[in-house]
This record gives C-alpha cells, sequence and structure tokens, in this order.
C-alpha cells in the first residue's frame, strides 16, 4: 500500500500543515517538500529548490518517480506549473495556467462573477490612471482599491477616506510598486459584515466543500491596523449554518465552477471563496476567489481532517472526485499565528526560537512553521509570520484556551501574537 512518493511544494504554514497531513497518509512512500521548512523537515525530505523554478521541480518530480504533487502558493500555478506536469504525464494537484488566472487577474475574476450572476461587491475597472483617480476624487463613500494581478496578499486597501483611495491609486498605477499587477485596478463597493473563507475541492464536475474556517487578516485585536497575510484562523466559523453553507454552494461555488468550465477555464484544484457575510442578513458577497489552500486557515482545517487526505487530492487530479470523501472530527480548532515585531512592515530575523520541543508531545497541539530556519543547530526565526500553533478543543473556548496555554512555551525576541483569536467565534 505505501508506494506513493509525494511532493509538496512551498514553506509556510499552510504547506507544513498539508505535510503533516499527508505524512500520516498509509499510502506515502516518501514525502519531499521544496524547498520546505525546518519543521517540515522533520517529517519530509525537504529539496532545496524554489517554487518559481518550475523546469527543475519538473526534472526532480520525474527523477524522484513522485506519484503526487501538491502546490501551495498561487504563483507557480499562475506561471503554469500543472500544465507542464501534465504534458509530461504527472499527476499534480491544482488548476492549470488558464483557470489560475481566477487568482492571478482580479478584473478577470469580477467580470466572470458579473457575468454569471455570482454575488460581489459592484465595481468599476481601469486601465487608465487618470480615469482611475477622478473617480476615486468623486467618490463619497468608503471604497476599496485593488491591484488587477498578484501582489503577495498586498494589492488591496480599504479606503475610508478620499485621500487613502487616491494614495492607494497612485501606488498602484503611478508608483507601479506591485509592477505590471498594477497595470489595471479594480475599484469597488465596501461592504461592511463578517469574513468567512470557503474552501472546495473539485475536479470541475464534483465539488467537495470542506468546512468552513475564519481568518482574522488585520495586525491588531479586534481587527485593528494593516491587513496581513492572516494572524490565526479557526474552523468552523459558527455564523455558516447549514442553510447558509448551502446557499454558498448554491449561489457561489457550484455557479462558478460552471463558469469556469462555460469559459473553456475548467477548474481542477482547491477553489477558495473569501466572502463578506453582510448585516443583518447574511446576505453572501465573494471579495475574493483564490486558487489554492488558505495559509492559515489551512492549519486548523488539517487538525479537523480525519480520514486520509491523499486519495482525495488523488482523484481530483484523475478526475474522479466523485469516488471520495473527508471525515472530520467534529471539535473545533483554533491556530494563532506567532509574527515577528514590526509585520507586516519591517521586522528583523535571526531570532533564536525556543520551547518548541516542549510542545512536541502535547495531546491535540501542532505548531506549524512558517519563517524559521536553521543556522548552527538553532531554530531562528526567518520571516513575518513565524509560526503558527494549532489546537483541538472540546469546544471553541478549549480550542482557543488550550492554543493560547501552549503559546506561553514557545519565546524569541520581538515574538508578536493577537490575543483575540476566535473571540468573535466564542461571543
Ligand atoms: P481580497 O484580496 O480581495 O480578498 O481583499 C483582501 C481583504 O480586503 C479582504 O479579506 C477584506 O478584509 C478586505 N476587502 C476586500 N474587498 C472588500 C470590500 N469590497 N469591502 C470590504 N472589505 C473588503
Ligand atoms: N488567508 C488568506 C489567504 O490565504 O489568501
Amino acid at each position: 500500500m505505501k508506494n506513493l512518493n509525494v511532493l509538496i511544494i512551498g514553506s509556510g504554514g499552510r504547506e507544513h500543515a498539508l505535510a503533516w497531513k499527508i505524512a500520516k497518509s498509509p499510502m506515502v512512500k516518501k514525502l519531499f517538500c521544496a524547498p520546505g521548512n525546518p519543521g517540515m523537515a522533520e517529517i519530509a525530505e525537504c529539496v532545496n529548490i524554489d517554487p518559481l523554478d518550475i523546469d527543475s521541480l519538473l526534472e526532480f518530480a520525474k527523477n524522484s518517480q513522485i506519484g503526487l504533487t501538491i502546490v501551495g502558493p498561487e504563483d507557480p500555478l499562475t506561471l503554469g506549473i500543472v500544465d507542464k506536469f501534465q504534458d509530461e504525464g504527472l499527476l499534480i494537484f491544482g488548476p492549470n495556467k488558464k483557470a489560475a488566472i481566477l487568482e492571478g487577474s482580479k478584473v478577470f475574476a469580477k467580470n466572470l462573477m458579473k457575468k454569471h450572476g455570482i454575488p460581489t461587491a459592484d465595481y468599476m475597472e481601469f486601465d487608465d490612471y487618470n480615469a482611475a483617480l477622478n473617480y476615486v476624487k468623486a467618490a463619497t463613500s468608503a471604497i476599496v482599491v485593488k491591484a488587477d494581478g498578484l501582489a503577495k496578499g498586498k494589492g488591496v486597501t480599504v479606503c475610508q477616506t478620499r485621500e487613502e483611495a487616491i494614495d492607494a491609486v497612485n501606488l498602484i498605477m503611478k508608483d507601479k510598486v506591485f509592477g505590471e499587477a498594477g497595470n489595471k485596478v479594480v475599484i469597488e463597493e465596501f461592504i461592511d459584515g463578517t469574513e468567512v473563507s470557503v474552501m472546495a475541492i473539485t475536479d470541475g464536475k464534483t465539488i467537495l466543500t470542506l468546512e468552513t474556517a475564519q481568518d482574522h487578516k488585520a495586525i491588531y485585536n479586534g481587527d485593528k491596523g494593516p491587513n496581513t497575510g492572516g494572524m490565526g484562523a479557526y474552523s468552523p466559523a459558527p455564523d455558516v449554518t447549514e442553510k447558509l453553507s448551502y446557499d454558498i454552494e448554491k449561489q457561489v461555488l457550484v455557479p462558478m465552477v460552471h463558469a469556469m468550465k462555460k469559459e473553456g477555464c475548467p477548474f481542477n484544484g482547491l477553489l477558495y471563496a473569501g466572502l463578506m457575510l453582510g448585516k443583518p442578513d447574511p446576505k453572501i458577497k465573494v471579495l475574493e476567489f483564490n486558487v489554492r489552500f488558505g495559509d492559515p486557515e489551512t492549519q486548523p482545517l488539517m487538525a479537523r481532517i480525519k480520514s486520509d487526505l491523499v486519495p482525495v487530492l488523488l482523484a481530483a487530479s484523475k478526475n474522479e472526485l466523485d469516488k471520495a470523501c473527508i471525515e472530520w472530527d467534529s471539535r473545533p480548532s483554533v491556530s494563532v499565528v506567532v509574527a515577528s515585531n514590526g509585520y507586516p512592515d519591517k521586522y528583523e530575523t535571526g531570532k533564536e526560537i525556543t520551547g518548541i520541543d516542549k510542545l512536541k508531545d502535547s495531546e491535540d497541539i501542532t505548531v506549524f512553521h512558517s519563517g524559521t530556519k536553521i543556522i548552527n543547530d538553532k531554530i531562528v526565526t526567518n520571516g513575518g509570520r513565524v509560526l503558527s500553533v494549532t489546537s483541538l478543543g472540546d469546544d471553541i473556548k478549549d480550542a482557543k484556551s488550550r492554543a493560547y496555554n501552549a503559546l506561553k512555551e514557545i519565546s524569541f525576541d520581538g515574538a508578536y501574537w493577537r490575543t483575540d483569536i476566535a473571540s468573535k467565534a466564542i461571543s
């Protein structure tokens, strides 16, 4: 049975969580990660290949008899890694280049939603700097300015004032801080409500919706301060009732999978819908689509999957997802991100991290690495988001308090974390 070599591409907390889950599979003979991180190195063999170096990844996969490749980040997907692997007859989980544009271009995603009646915020698209500037100068309420292309999670500015919107347009279209990703902008209405992330695995015919998760994007407690890659997450999101979950599938996931097929770019892989549930009634609106697992949402989700994930990802890659299912742990989980002081702006690296070992044998607690590296046999910080401490619990309150208790063991110079992850779910 143990005859499958698996390759995971990426080096963040999301990829560590996927590796942690996949390493337990009875089907897996050997697990490789490229490039991986020190946490992944404990459960897999890390190979030093950059996720954007697709030719070297392909060469490695062929030489190492990789039977399944799983792509963590979006950039290799938009560059066409799936097409190249499939051309060589290799199984790989993720959308091809044509389908990955759903995350690669916000203009594409918004126009597709509009065309196919998928609920989203009203918007305008601009490829002309002066036209965009004139539009925001005339704005009378809060608006959101979005760079069209990939911008490492930093291309969106929620603007409460006209000045903020003018600055955002200038940064994206005049100063070109995101390069070509800023050739176009989407400017949309601000919508208030509760955010929730819904992810589904699909082969373009069958949709397997995962349990819900809630991210915490802002750096400070109470969702204050600038947005980050995500400061913590929990699963499930209690706001999403069974009825709402059904509505999300019906209004968002199913129409999008159909829309992609109709547009000639059938979607296979992980479809991530970032949603805003409006107040007072939970009216669903899509903020964004991503084409890969969310980070940090994947950390609490992996903690809750009881069955083997490998057959599911294999089935999706082979276009036979109708044969697959996932068994979930009914217990909730909470994941708290530990960041370097200063993140999401400038921060220092190279600080020694202590205490991870003390949590190794704790039941239901896992420490996922993201920005870490080993120097002189010591684990040191190597990024803005450094670790995510994840715990299951009898209920969300228990999971939260166990995650925060575990966090007390971890220490490094300048460690910062929000203290209110999952509080919303409890109140
Ligand atoms: P996006 O990458 O498009 O999901 O945007 C990043 C973050 O910006 C989202 O997670 C929201 O917190 C916020 N955001 C995006 N669009 C809107 C909107 N139309 N109204 C309010 N907040 C938004
Ligand atoms: N947690 C947000 C994202 O993965 O895009």
